[in-house]
């Protein structure tokens, strides 16, 4: 079992596939962003074995990320053996572009769900927050994963002022109707973005002030585990749920279980702080199975506390796009 200095017990690995992505969202990464060679990136086999050792240290819980992990070749694959190594709950963060056309294909390999991207329901504003994206292409794509059984749907709106504060409405709407569950997230400061970011920060009693103007008071829903980010609400009578991720106004690092693994190999130990250990490295230089899983513990129990955003400090190593959120 993985366990850091102050007794969290980490068990849930994001796996960033790839650092690029066919979106410049504005919150993400520049527009003119160069992306990691791919003799730089993790190869199929230093993927599996790396998460092989994750999964024998005790991790249940795996999520692949991007960039956008969809442009990974051979990603069926890569979801196929890691699901058989035992993943209880095996998802993946995205935008959503291209899942109409492989939706079908990943369930099939085993992924059990999928977290998609939705910033706004406007295409004029949903282009812009994108830069390169369509509306039409990622609502598609989200039919799509709910007809195939990638359940329960999971929206993600990161919240940007002056780009779709007001947009929170509508996106609330749709659990009228679906049985989604749309989380609207703070602005976080991360890399070359940071300072936009502290700058367009909606926080989270803002937008559901909003939303409250428009439906009433939400209900809790009861049950939540304290352990995801964003506790559920809902709107009287909706099909889906709500959740606010407020990491800015109220951080959650108490409950924290993540560990996080980029796309060039490294163990990112929190999302907001710089710290990581290279297992890339050690593992091309020959480094035994038993010590890259050494490496691992030893590494998770360092996991820093907590970030300090609230004094407006944030990493600037990497851009958001190479960690996966
Ligand atoms: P579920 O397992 O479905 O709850 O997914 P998730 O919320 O863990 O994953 P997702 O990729 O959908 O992440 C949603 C958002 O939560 C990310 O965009 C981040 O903004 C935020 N988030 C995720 N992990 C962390 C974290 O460790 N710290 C902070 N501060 N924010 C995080
Ligand atoms: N702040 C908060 N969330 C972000 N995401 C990307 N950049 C940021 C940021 N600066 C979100 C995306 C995606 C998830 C992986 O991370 O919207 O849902
Ligand atoms: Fe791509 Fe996701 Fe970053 Fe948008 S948030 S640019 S979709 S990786």
């Amino acid at each position: 079992m993985l366990r850091d200095k102050f007794g969290r017990y980490l068990h849930y690995l994001r796996i960033s596939l790839i650092d690029a992505c066919n979106f410049r969202c504005v919150y993400c990464m520049p527009e003119n962003i160069k992306f990691k060679a791919k003799a730089d990136l993790m190869q199929d086999d230093e993927i599996l074995l790396l998460t092989r050792a994750f999964v024998e240290l005790g991790v249940d819980k795996i999520r692949l990320t991007g960039g956008e992990p969809m442009l990974r070749a051979g990603l069926p694959r890569l979801v196929r053996e890691i699901k058989n190594m035992g993943v209880r709950d095996l998802s993946m963060t995205t935008n959503g572009s291209m899942l109409a056309q492989h939706a079908r294909t990943l369930a099939d390999a085993g992924l059990d769900r999928v977290n998609i991207s939705l910033d706004s329901l406007d295409p004029a504003k949903f282009r812009r927050i994108t830069r390169r994206g369509s509306l039409a292409d990622t609502w598609q794509g989200i039919l799509t994963a709910e007809e195939v059984g990638l359940t329960p749907i999971k929206l993600n709106t990161v919240v940007v002022r002056g780009y779709n504060e007001e947009d929170v409405v509508d996106l609330a709407r749709l659990t009228l109707t679906h049985p989604w569950e749309v989380r609207f997230i703070e602005l976080m400061p991360l890399g070359s973005e940071g300072m936009f970011a502290l700058e367009s920060l909606v926080p989270s009693g803002e937008t559901r002030g909003r939303i409250e103007q428009e439906f009433g008071p939400l209900e809790e829903v009861p049950g939540y585990n304290g352990e995801d980010p964003s506790r559920p609400f809902r709107i009287p009578g909706a099909m889906g749920t709500l959740g606010f991720i407020s990491s800015v106004t109220a951080p959650f690092c108490a409950g924290c279980t993540r560990l996080r693994l980029t796309a060039d190999g490294r163990l990112r130990l929190c999302l907001l702080h710089d710290d990581e250990e290279d297992l890339l490295g050690p593992l091309r230089n020959g480094a035994s199975y038993d010590e890259i899983k050494k490496i691992i513990r030893e590494a998770a129990w360092r996991k820093p506390w907590g970030h300090q955003l609230d004094e407006k400090k944030f990493p600037t190593n990497r851009e958001m796009s190479q960690i996966g959120g």
